[in-house]
């Protein structure tokens, strides 16, 4: 006799789409994380493309690389079109990320069955930024040269596994050709497939999730709420568009390592505020350079922010106080960065 729970469907695709257009998403928090969510990977997805593109002409190598940006602006068809779409989308999606995970904790949307999915959220957002800072560092700009080296020497700063890191990231005492290759290994490997992973688990997740409440109403997600994510990767596209054809993202002369200096350079909005506490903090704290306590509890906060959910099982309203607040020194931190 056939298991009636077993789908007896042969065709494994049809079967799944069947199941996903049979899925209901609650009102209200539900839809908002799929309209989210959906910019989220759309925004994945336009990186992957124009990224492959941009990989098609890039040539890593100190003497080359920028030449190599230069040419795809200049030279290639739509080339600058593509380099801009990467550049603002790159931002778009820590915006994104930056959003959602906001919207989550004023929600505290986190709280069980979503823990899990809180936690690839908090790994989307870190792979994400991984991703732009990694990005930054290819056209090999004297920006590209000091971020390359004020990150080596952060990661060289990480307990225990610090010094493998850097010179892992380096290949060398100061950033070279090893380093470039390296990192457009990073860049163009590693992480995407770990992006990937984190947004595949988290969209699996989220697929599996009952609504909390049994009273909760919900729509149907096929063709309800993907009308809305839609809409919403409409609106992305045209607000990229517009801002790949009137604002060019820059691209400054190639560096020279050696003489490269950090006077003038200003670090990359979403690292502002971390260099701000840096260069806030005296040379030594309790006894111990302040690079490598900043750095040691950045690790810890964010790990912190990343598990708490897990310890935080009840989503008390005192936690999300405290993750409120300091989410709120993030971005004022940031913004006053920029603008000193
Ligand atoms: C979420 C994924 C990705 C993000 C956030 C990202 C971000 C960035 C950023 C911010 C830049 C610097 C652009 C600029 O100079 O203004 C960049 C450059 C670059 N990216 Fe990506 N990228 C992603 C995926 C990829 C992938 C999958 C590839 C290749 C397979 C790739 C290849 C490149 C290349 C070759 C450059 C150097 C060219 C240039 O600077 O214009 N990227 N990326």
């Amino acid at each position: 006799m056939e298991d009636p729970s077993v789908d007896s469907d042969p065709k494994p695709l049809r079967s799944l789409l069947h199941r996903l257009g049979a899925l209901n998403v609650p009102r209200g928090d539900g839809l908002a994380f799929v309209v989210l969510f959906s910019v989220v990977v759309f925004l994945v997805a336009v990186e992957a493309t124009t990224g492959v593109l941009l990989a098609l002409y890039y040539r890593p190598s100190v003497a080359d690389a920028n030449a190599s940006v230069r040419f795809v602006v200049t030279d290639v068809e739509y080339g600058a079109l593509v380099r801009a779409v990467h550049h603002w989308a790159a931002h778009g999606l820590l915006v994104a990320c930056g959003a959602t995970l906001a919207w989550a904790v004023l929600r505290r949307a986190y709280r069980a069955p979503n823990a899990f999915a809180w936690v690839c959220g908090v790994g989307v957002a870190f792979l994400a930024m991984l991703e732009t800072a990694t990005g930054a560092m290819l056209p090999w700009t004297r920006q590209s040269v000091i971020e390359a080296e004020i990150s080596s020497t952060l990661a060289g700063q990480v307990p225990v596994v610090g010094p493998l890191l850097r010179g892992l990231m380096l290949g060398g005492s100061e950033p070279g050709d090893l380093a470039l290759a390296r990192i457009l290994g990073v860049h163009a490997g590693a992480l995407p497939m770990a992006l990937t992973f984190a947004v595949l688990l988290l969209a699996l997740h989220a697929a599996g999730c009952t609504p909390r409440k049994a009273s909760e109403q919900t729509i149907p997600l096929a063709p309800n709420a993907a009308l809305r994510a839609s809409i919403a990767a409409a609106a992305t596209v045209i607000v990229l568009l517009l801002l790949s054809s009137f604002r060019t993202p820059p691209l400054a002369a190639s560096a020279e390592v050696a003489r490269a200096s950090a006077s003038g350079i200003k670090p990359s909005w979403f690292l502002a505020f971390m260099h701000q506490m840096l260069e806030a903090a005296p040379a030594r704290m309790i006894g111990i350079p302040s690079a490598s306590v900043i750095t040691t509890a950045l690790v810890l906060g964010f790990g912190a922010f990343a598990l708490f959910p897990l310890v935080d099982r009840r989503g008390s309203r005192a936690m999300q106080a405290v993750v409120l607040v300091a989410l709120a020194a993030i971005v004022g931190g940031t913004i006053r960065a920029l603008l000193s």
